[in-house]
């Protein structure tokens, strides 16, 4: 099984990116990996209407969008971290827009049975200075609602805000959020239940 931790931040190696290192570096003894959208270029969509999608799940754009993206088609579970700025970083929009255009056009073209992501388990966090309410369900409802249109599959806890978790790095800096020793905790737990997930799905394939 391989995981894929995607940090949306602009920020390379801030709080997200710390997040999902504090909970994969001594976790499951699976495959795993980081990505950090910081590191990559990746461009808004263009909306090229004739050339989306031609081949299923296609984006024509030449840039990292297809480094993102082929990661989480071999990825069995993911986690996505993305920090309150003012609403979901531009450049992780940017992925999630060209994501949701190529599934549209995709489905109109070709019709369904070609999204490589349905039904794969996804652990939503959120990470902001304060971990307020307000701030949480603004990137948890967003995640959720991108990961939902894509098929994929939010994995939901016994606590709230049930739809992931929010994640407080109590101040701005980087590293702060090394300091929230009960955050990263309860993060961990949270990937127990991905882990769980994971291993039904597989168990699933199996049976099938
Ligand atoms: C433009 C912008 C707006 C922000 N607004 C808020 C906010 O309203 N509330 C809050 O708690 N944190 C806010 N933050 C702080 C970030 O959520 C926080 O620093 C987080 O740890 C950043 O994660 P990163 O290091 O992974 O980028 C804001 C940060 C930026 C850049």
């Amino acid at each position: 099984m391989r995981i894929l931790g995607i940090s949306g931040s602009n920020r390379k190696n801030g709080n997200s990116y710390l997040l999902l290192k504090e909970m994969l570096q001594d976790g499951p003894s699976i495959e795993k990996k980081i990505i950090q959208v910081a590191e990559l270029n990746i461009k808004p969509c263009e909306l090229c209407f004739k050339s989306c999608s031609v081949k299923p799940f296609e984006c024509v754009i030449e840039d990292d969008f297809n480094v993102l993206f082929a990661e989480m088609k071999s990825a069995d579970g993911m986690i996505f971290v993305c920090p309150f700025y003012f609403y979901v970083p531009s450049k992780f929009q940017a992925f999630l827009e060209r994501l949701s255009c190529i599934d549209y056009f995709t489905q109109e073209k070709h019709g369904d049975g070609h999204n490589p992501l349905v039904g794969k388990p996804c652990l939503l966090i959120t990470v902001s200075a304060s971990g307020s309410s307000f701030n949480a369900f603004q990137i948890l409802h967003h995640l959720q609602e991108f990961a939902l249109m894509l098929r994929m599959r939010p994995v939901t806890s016994n606590s709230w805000p049930f739809i992931g978790f929010s994640a407080k790095s109590g101040d701005i800096e980087k590293g702060a959020i090394l300091r929230e020793t009960e955050v990263i905790e309860q993060a961990k737990e949270l990937l127990k239940l991905l882990l769980k997930k994971m291993e039904k799905r597989e168990k699933d394939y199996e049976c099938i």
